[in-house]
């Protein structure tokens, strides 16, 4: 008998995590909505599940800031299903302009949220997805690390780990596109770590998608209007979630891993160290390339003991 296909997506209950569920939902799978509010995220859920006519969208609680959440996640999870097809890492903590905030666990919030959560959330379900016949991760990473691009912009290792002695020029939104960057690197990481074992894990690349009312509100008033004037741009949800469901489900992506992917569902290439005018303008405007530092081994080492950091905490 075929197994039936779950997907797991953190975040589900808003922006492109919600339109990813829906469109899982929509063609057949069982959704797992990973979300840490589940009284909001109740009505989403079950507003998906009669617009697919899918009653297998289930809405299990998971704060990604929390370690223990986390675990309790995994374990309720693991006694429910057999097997994990699909894991996509969708939240985030990007509120800019907020201050300097600690996860429970004495991470800063956005490295504990878009970082370390998801490593040890993929690393307690590791037995599931092996009993998976393709199983893959995806990453939402996000255009904003195109900042690296800039030879000055390096991870600031110091301020992510406990104690808030050294928060001067601190920024979330430095600090989200520090935590997207380590994203890339996670993923070439655990591509490297799982070679020949099956597990497939790429990042996505987005470049924008219409952020809701509520997510708006989540950053100070300054970067708001910021926000409020790129929205204008940005295309709707949908088209996020369909490349999540391509990634994810595709014959073209069965035996991609350890790739980032730009909006368009190529595989990015490294850029130059020391690029030449029309490279540097390539690289800056278009979503060909990613920033070198990004495969610079030292930085993914530094990024890969944080995670092994956290999981002796477990
Ligand atoms: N929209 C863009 O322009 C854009 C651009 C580049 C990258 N991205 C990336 O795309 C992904 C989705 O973003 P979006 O635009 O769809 O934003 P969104 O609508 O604000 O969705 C973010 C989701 O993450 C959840 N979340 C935040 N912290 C969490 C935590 N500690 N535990 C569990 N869930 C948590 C939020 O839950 P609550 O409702 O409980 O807050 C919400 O469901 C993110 O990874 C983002 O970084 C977006």
């Amino acid at each position: 008998m075929e197994k039936k296909r779950i997907v797991i997506i953190t975040g589900a209950n808003s922006g492109i995590g919600k339109a990813a569920a829906t469109l899982f939902a929509s063609n057949g799978f069982t959704v797992i909505m990973a979300c840490r509010n589940l009284e909001k995220s109740e009505k989403v859920q079950k507003k998906i599940c009669s617009e697919t006519n899918n009653p297998n969208v289930k809405l299990m609680e998971l704060d990604m800031s929390s370690f223990t959440s986390i675990q309790a996640f995994s374990k309720e999870f693991q006694a429910c299903y057999s097997h994990l097809d699909i894991l996509i890492h969708n939240a985030a903590y990007f509120n800019h302009g907020e201050k300097y905030r600690l996860s429970p666990d004495n991470v800063e919030l956005t490295f504990a949220t878009n970082v370390i959560g998801p490593y040890l959330l993929t690393d307690l379900l590791l037995g599931h997805l092996k009993n998976a016949d393709d199983p893959r991760i995806l990453h939402a990473s996000s255009n904003i690390v195109k900042q690296f691009f800039d030879p000055m912009w390096k991870i600031n290792f110091d301020q992510i780990i406990g104690e808030i002695d050294n928060t001067k020029g601190f920024s979330v939104y430095k600090m989200y596109a520090h935590s997207k960057m380590a994203l890339v690197m996670l993923t070439f990481r655990l591509a490297e770590e799982w070679k020949g074992e099956g597990i497939k894990v790429n990042a996505l690349q987005i470049n924008g998608a219409k952020m809701s009312k509520e997510t708006l509100q989540k950053v100070t008033t300054g970067w708001r209007a910021i926000a409020r004037i790129q929205n204008l741009f940005f295309p709707p949800p949908e088209k996020m979630a369909s490349i999540y469901y391509d990634m994810c489900t595709s014959e073209e992506f069965r035996n991609i891993s350890g790739k980032l992917i730009n909006d368009k569902k190529e595989v990015m290439n490294p850029g130059h160290l020391k690029p030449n005018a029309v490279m540097q303008v390539k690289q800056l405007t278009g979503n060909a390339y990613y920033p070198p530092y990004a495969d610079q081994k030292e930085n993914q080492e530094q990024v890969w003991y944080l995670c092994q950091r956290a999981l002796k905490e477990l």
